[in-house]
């Protein structure tokens, strides 16, 4: 068995994963969204903070699988540093204390291989990973063959969400939330500008819809200073169907070039399902096989972490000890 941790932002999170038959034998995930909502977004100290205390509360729950661990893996990057410091020290504590080999996991391989929890690995594969930190297409041919085709220029797709959310006083995260007012909104009432729409590249940009959102809810503003609930609908609406036009737009493209066999989303913001019905529907048209993670794994978790680790260990991708590092702002895998 593997014992992996996840701690990149504000989900602290240990899993045991039984390296031959791929069951999640032992899967626990503290989130801290409360603590962070009342800011409208992550605070790094904060988190680690948070993180010194969740960790060791999860590990105690693990101690009896402690004989039949073979490695201990953890997420060293992307992420923040300081959040991802707490979990790679408890991984070296282990590695000391158990002698047993480290395994350095990439999160973003993580949110891919989630896909594949307690199941056998399909790829080649093409990759949209929206999450908070990322906007990202991926060629992925194999654990260590993936290649960035596409990505963000500034804001993330998740991010855009949150930004949105706190502009709008619902708290963080925001996905969830806007998605839920969206529901209740006209999509149509607001005119927003799709980014990007006139270049012929395959990339993404949030900051400006982003703008454009700030700019219509400062109209909406009434002479209290409130926005009323139905402005908040209907700016929640228009704004998600733009920001999924973009993507949308943006995908179309890649599959007019060539349409993949394999394609999956993955990611925080995965969980959306008006993206999710978007794409389904362009899968469908070109005959291509679509893959989602489970909903209780598209957002950050140590069983997806585990699940990369299981392949690693097989390859003998073992890190020493002193060559451990976190690499926050690591780009590509
Ligand atoms: O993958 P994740 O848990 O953390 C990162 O690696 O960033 O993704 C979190 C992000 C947040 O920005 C959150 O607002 C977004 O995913 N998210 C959503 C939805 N659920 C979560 N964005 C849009 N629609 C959703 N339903
Ligand atoms: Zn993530």
């Amino acid at each position: 068995m593997i014992l992996s941790i996840e701690s990149s932002c504000d989900d602290s999170s240990i899993a045991v994963t039984n390296t031959e038959t791929l069951e999640l034998v032992y899967h626990k995930k503290i989130s801290q969204e409360l603590q962070h909502s009342v800011y409208g977004g992550v605070v790094p100290e904060l988190a680690a903070r948070l993180h010194i205390e969740a960790l060791p509360k999860i590990l105690e729950e693990c101690v009896q699988y402690f004989p039949k661990l073979k490695a201990i893996a953890v997420t060293t990057a992307p992420g923040l540093s300081v959040t991802l410091m707490e979990g790679v020290t408890m991984a070296k504590a282990l590695s000391i204390s158990l002698d047993l080999p480290l395994i350095s996991v990439n999160h973003l391989k993580g949110h891919i291989y989630s896909l594949f929890i307690e199941k056998e690995e399909v790829l080649p594969m093409t990759i949209l990973l929206v999450s908070g930190g990322h906007t990202q297409i991926i060629e992925a041919n194999s654990l260590n063959d993936m290649k960035l085709i596409a990505s963000t220029m500034d804001d993330s797709f998740g991010e855009s969400f949150d930004k949105v959310s706190k502009m709008l006083g619902l708290g963080y995260p925001g996905g969830p939330v806007v998605q839920e007012y969206a529901l209740k909104g006209n999509e149509n009432r607001f005119e927003l500008p799709v980014p990007l729409r006139q270049s012929p590249n395959i990339e993404f940009s949030y900051s400006g819809l982003k703008n454009a959102v700030r700019l219509t809810i400062e109209k909406c503003v009434n002479e209290d200073g409130i926005v009323s609930d139905q402005d908040k609908y209907d700016i929640c609406a228009s704004f998600q169907k733009t920001a999924i036009a973009h993507i949308m737009q943006k995908t179309k493209k890649l599959f007019k070039q060539k349409a993949p066999v394999n394609f999956s989303i993955v990611g925080g913001a995965s969980a959306n399902t008006y993206l999710r019905s978007q794409i389904e529907d362009l899968c469908k048209k070109n005959g291509t096989t679509l893959y989602l993670s489970q909903l209780k794994y598209c957002s950050d978790n140590a069983a997806m972490i585990g699940r990369v680790a299981v392949e690693q260990y097989k390859q003998k991708e073992f890190t020493k000890l002193d060559d451990i590092d976190v690499k926050s702002r690591l780009k590509g895998f």
